[in-house]
């Protein structure tokens, strides 16, 4: 039996491939690339050691996805092929609708068709809008987004819900990932933002190497302890193996609909992460202040405790890993361009 990951060439989707593929698990991954390079899929085998089908294909493509379907066993479906940058939800939001919500339903219709009901649906902490109280706990109110891209995972949370409802023979579990940064520790893969990045990490990890000038510290008068704002920084691969905890949970319960923070439980400022990255690397970082962000909040971390309780799965990788492993996957990239 196989795992579908459709996405699965792209940040979060490659390094949960690589998880799964290192706990034994088959796995087919659909990509068409939109936002991901075709050569991340060699690096998951040299990675791995192991060997897995891929498909290139957009999931809105109902003919050919069901093929995959036809060709494959697949037990679980996660799903990673969403758009993700809030910036662009903005000017593109029927795109973003389109392609997030549409697709995901094309998906689940899809699943529904070949009797699949096991499903794992990348959210995040955007749901929560601004912050009924910190830390987040899974049962904080959600709605509030300020952006298509966050609108789009909560429609689909609501989505999800409803199909529950209507049949609970699915099995289905939400994760809320709040900041995901990092790279694997191999150097192989990692975040490739395209043009300009928007996220704070990508951005540092550029004016470090030297092809951004400086940081925009965006607002320094939040209430907070410096008063740049405080996110929960989440490696990568801690995220990923959270998928694989979540899948063991749906394959122990065997019915049910779950939510889950997957964030770290620590909040760190801007400026905590400027000079966490100038320690772990030994690199400046310039960075002057700019004025708030449209849409920011102040503070938003995690209460992780029920993923810790019910899924068995805390984060255990350092700020301190989170920048050398992001600093590691530049120098690697970088180098292999040239
Ligand atoms: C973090 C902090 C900024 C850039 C967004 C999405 C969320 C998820 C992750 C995924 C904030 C500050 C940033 C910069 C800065 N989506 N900042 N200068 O906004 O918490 O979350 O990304 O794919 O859904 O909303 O993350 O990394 O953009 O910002 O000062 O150049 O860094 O103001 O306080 P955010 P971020």
């Amino acid at each position: 039996m196989a795992i579908l990951l459709p996405g699965g060439a792209g940040f979060i989707g490659s390094h949960t491939a690589v998880e799964l593929l290192n706990a034994g698990k088959e796995v087919v991954i659909v990509d068409n690339f939109s936002n991901s390079k075709k050569e991340v899929l060699d690096k998951i085998k040299k990675i791995t050691g192991k060997d897995f089908k891929f498909y290139e294909l957009n999931y809105l493509d109902r003919e050919k996805l069901e093929k995959v379907f036809e060709e494959n066993k697949i037990d679980a479906v996660l799903n990673f092929a969403g758009y993700k940058a809030v910036g662009e939800s903005v000017q593109k939001p029927l795109e973003y609708y389109h392609n997030n919500i549409t697709g995901c339903l094309i998906l689940l219709e899809t699943m529904k068709k070949y009797n699949v009901k096991k499903f794992i649906f990348s959210s995040s902490a955007t749901v929560y809008g601004e912050p009924e109280r910190i830390p987040l706990t899974e049962d904080c109110k959600t709605g509030g987004t300020t952006n298509p891209y966050g609108t789009s995972k909560l429609f689909i949370e609501q989505i999800l819900k409803d199909l529950y409802k209507s049949d609970n023979t699915w099995d289905i579990c939400i994760l809320r990932y709040f900041n995901p940064v990092g790279a694997h520790e191999s150097g192989l893969i990692g975040e490739e933002p395209q043009g300009i990045p928007n996220n704070l990490m990508p951005y540092v990890a550029r004016v470090a190497a030297g092809t951004l000038k400086e940081l925009s510290v965006f607002g320094n008068d939040y209430d907070t302890p410096d008063g740049t704002g405080v996110r929960d920084y989440i490696h990568v691969v801690d995220l990923a193996k959270g998928h694989v905890c979540a899948l063991n949970k749906l394959d122990k319960e065997n019915q049910g609909l779950f939510i889950y923070n997957l964030g770290t439980g620590k909040g760190y400022s801007v400026l905590d992460m400027v000079k966490a990255f100038e320690k772990a690397t030994g690199k400046k970082v310039p960075y002057k202040i700019a004025p708030r962000r449209e849409g920011d909040i102040a503070t938003c971390y995690a209460d992780p405790k029920k993923a810790k309780d019910e899924l068995g799965w805390v984060a255990t990788k350092t700020l301190d890993d989170m920048c050398k492993d992001s600093w590691n996957y530049i120098i690697k990239s970088s180098s292999n361009k040239k």
